[in-house]
C-alpha cells in the first residue's frame, strides 16, 4: 500500500540546503584567498551553528529527523542489507552512516578552522589562545578532513544520482518540499509502528527550530569573541 506521508520537517530541509550553501561559499571563499578568508570564516561559523543545531534536532526534532529513528543497530543494518527489514521512510540503515559521516567530518573541519591560520593575514579566533605548534597541527587536520569530506560529498551525490536514475526512487522531491510517497508494506517491513508515522511539521516545531538555532549561533559567536552582549 502506497501512502504520501510527510517524512522531513522544514527544519530538517532549510538545515540540508542552508548547509550546502555555506559549504559552497566556504570552499569558493578559500580558494579566491585574501579578504575572501573572512568570509570563508563566516560561513565556517554558520556550517559549526548549522551542525550543532542538527545534533539538538536530531534528539528534539520530528520523528524522521531523531537519531533514535534512523541510526541502525547492527541486527538493523544487517536485516535491511540482507532484504530481512525494510529501509525505512526516512535514511536508509546504510543512508544514516553517511549523514553521521558528513556530520563528524563537518563538526572537525569547521572546529579546526578556528585554530588555523593563513600565514598571511588571516587567523582563526581560537589561533591565539594555544601555541604555534597546536595551530600548525589543527591547520593540516583541517586541509587533510577537507579531502574526507569532499570524498563524502562525492559519495552522498553518487547514492543520490543511484537512487534517482537507478531505483527511480524520488529522494530529492522529499528533501525539498517534504512529503514522499512510501510503500508501507516493503520499506516498512519489520519496524516498530513508531518509525512509519509521519514527522510532525507545524507551527510550534518550526519556531523551536528557529530559537534553537538563533540560540546556538549567538552563543557560538560570543564564545568565539566575535559579539558582545
Ligand atoms: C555540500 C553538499 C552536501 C552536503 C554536505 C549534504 C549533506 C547532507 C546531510 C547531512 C544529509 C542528512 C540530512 C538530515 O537528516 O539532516 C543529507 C541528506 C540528503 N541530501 Fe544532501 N548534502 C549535500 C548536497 C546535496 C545535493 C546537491 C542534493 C540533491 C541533488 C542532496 C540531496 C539530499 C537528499 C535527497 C537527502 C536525503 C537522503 C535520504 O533520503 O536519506 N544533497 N545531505
Ligand atoms: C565546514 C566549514 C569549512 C570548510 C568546508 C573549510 C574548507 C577549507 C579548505 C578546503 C581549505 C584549504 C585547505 C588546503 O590548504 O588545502 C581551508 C583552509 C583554511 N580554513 Fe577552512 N573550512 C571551513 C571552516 C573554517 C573556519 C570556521 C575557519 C576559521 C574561522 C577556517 C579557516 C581556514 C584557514 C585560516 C585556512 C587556510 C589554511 C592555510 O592556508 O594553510 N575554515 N578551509
Amino acid at each position: 500500500m502506497k501512502r504520501t506521508l510527510r517524512i522531513w520537517d522544514l527544519p530538517t530541509r532549510l538545515f540540508h540546503w542552508l548547509l550546502v550553501v555555506c559549504i559552497t561559499g566556504a570552499v569558493i571563499c578559500v580558494n579566491i584567498g585574501g579578504y575572501w578568508m573572512q568570509w570563508h570564516a563566516y560561513f565556517g561559523y554558520a556550517v559549526l551553528s548549522l551542525v550543532l543545531f542538527r545534533v539538538l534536532w536530531g534528539f528534539i526534532g520530528a520523528i524522521h529527523s531523531r537519531f533514535i529513528t534512523f541510526i541502525p543497530s547492527p541486527q538493523r543494518l544487517i536485516a535491511f542489507l540482507t532484504g530481512k527489514e525494510g529501509g525505512g521512510f526516512g535514511h536508509s540503515p546504510l543512508g544514516s552512516l553517511s549523514v553521521i559521516a558528513l556530520l563528524l567530518v563537518l563538526g572537525i573541519q569547521a572546529g579546526t578552522g578556528l585554530f588555523t591560520d593563513d600565514d598571511i593575514a588571516f587567523q582563526g579566533p581560537l589561533a591565539k589562545y594555544v601555541s604555534n605548534a597546536t595551530v600548525s597541527l589543527l591547520g593540516s587536520i583541517h586541509a587533510l578532513n577537507s579531502n574526507i569530506l569532499f570524498g563524502l560529498i562525492g559519495l552522498h551525490l553518487l547514492a543520490i544520482a543511484y537512487y534517482q536514475w537507478v531505483k527511480r526512487e524520488s529522494i530529492v522531491m522529499p528533501m525539498i518540499q517534504g512529503d514522499k510517497e512510501v510503500d508501507v508494506e516493503r520499506e516498512g517491513s519489520g519496524l516498530p509502528a513508531v518509525a512509519l508515522l509521519a514527522s510532525k511539521d507545524g507551527a510550534a516545531q518550526r519556531l523551536t527550530a528557529l530559537l534553537s538555532l538563533c540560540v546556538i549561533a549567538l552563543l557560538l559567536l560570543y564564545a568565539l569573541g566575535i559579539i558582545s552582549f
